[in-house]
């Protein structure tokens, strides 16, 4: 997929997407960075992209803390001396509505990392992806486009605003020739589910969608290296929904 020395940031690479998608740049002989907080998963990671070829580096850091996204930066820069790829996939989930009175609650647990961070690190990585012409992926996911009945509302709220995000980066920056997408999974296998304290299972979400099945994250992995090659160098702005056909679903 011509990734063949591109420097990708990878933020959330302990689990799940960002995970499988760290490990496929590198067996794409791509130069990782892995971000994330919890080091146990992140070396386990670590030994699959070793394995998977390419170099790699991991750096330990909470994207909602601006000492550390600069550091993500920073470290970038120092081992690999440039940034072709920011793939903003970091998120979690946190639950609450109005009724409950949790709304807010939730929206402050979940905005500097879910939408803050990947405003903060398109900003200080911009002027490094004019110079090599990158790209940016932004993960958002279908809740940005429908809203839900249960409660995730904020959650889905943050997903909107970052399409809005995308939109607006890709037409600021597609003059220096750097491209900005989202891709918009419905249910993937992952640990968001666990880390949100979610009380029910990946199963119960194969009947939202129409094809009756939950995605593996090598499905939207797979997609997020299309989107960073040079495979996509006509796409901008654009918003790949890959979801089983939830949207479909909830239309009909
Ligand atoms: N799985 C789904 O059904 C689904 C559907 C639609 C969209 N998505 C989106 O897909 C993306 C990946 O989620 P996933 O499903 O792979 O979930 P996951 O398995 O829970 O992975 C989330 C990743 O984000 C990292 N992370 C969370 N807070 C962080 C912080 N403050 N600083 C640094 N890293 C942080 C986690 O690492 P640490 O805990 O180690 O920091 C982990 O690596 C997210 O944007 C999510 O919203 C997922």
């Amino acid at each position: 997929m011509n990734l063949d020395g591109k420097v990708v940031i990878v933020t959330g690479a302990s689990s799940g997407i960002g995970a499988k998608a760290a490990e496929f740049f590198c067996r794409e002989g791509a130069k990782a960075v892995l971000v994330a907080r919890n080091e146990t998963k992140l070396k386990s990671v670590s030994e699959k992209c070793k394995a998977a070829g390419g170099s790699h580096i991991v750096i330990k850091a909470d994207v909602s803390n601006d000492e550390d996204t600069k550091n993500i930066i920073d470290n970038t820069l120092k081992e690999f001396g440039k940034i072709d790829v920011l793939v903003n996939n970091a998120a979690v989930g946190c639950y609450g509505n109005i009724l409950d009175g949790n709304f807010v609650k939730s929206y402050d647990s979940m905005v500097n990392i879910n939408l803050r961070a990947i405003l903060q690190l398109t900003c200080l990585a911009t002027p490094y992806l004019t110079k090599t012409k990158g790209n940016i992926v932004n993960i958002s996911s279908v809740t940005s486009f429908a809203s839900p009945k249960g409660t995730i509302g904020a959650y889905g709220l943050l997903k909107a605003a970052l399409n809005y995000f995308t939109k607006t980066a890709a037409a600021e920056l597609g003059s220096s020739g750097v491209r900005v997408n989202t891709i918009s999974p419905g249910p993937v296998y992952t640990d968001i589910l666990e880390n949100s304290g979610a009380r029910f299972s990946f199963d119960r979400l194969e009947a939202t969608t129409l094809l009756h099945r939950v995605s593996e994250p090598d499905e939207i992995a797979d997609l997020i290296l299309y989107l960073a090659s040079d495979k996509a160098r006509g796409i901008t702005g654009s918003n790949y929904v890959i979801d089983n056909g939830v949207l479909l679903k909830k239309s009909k």
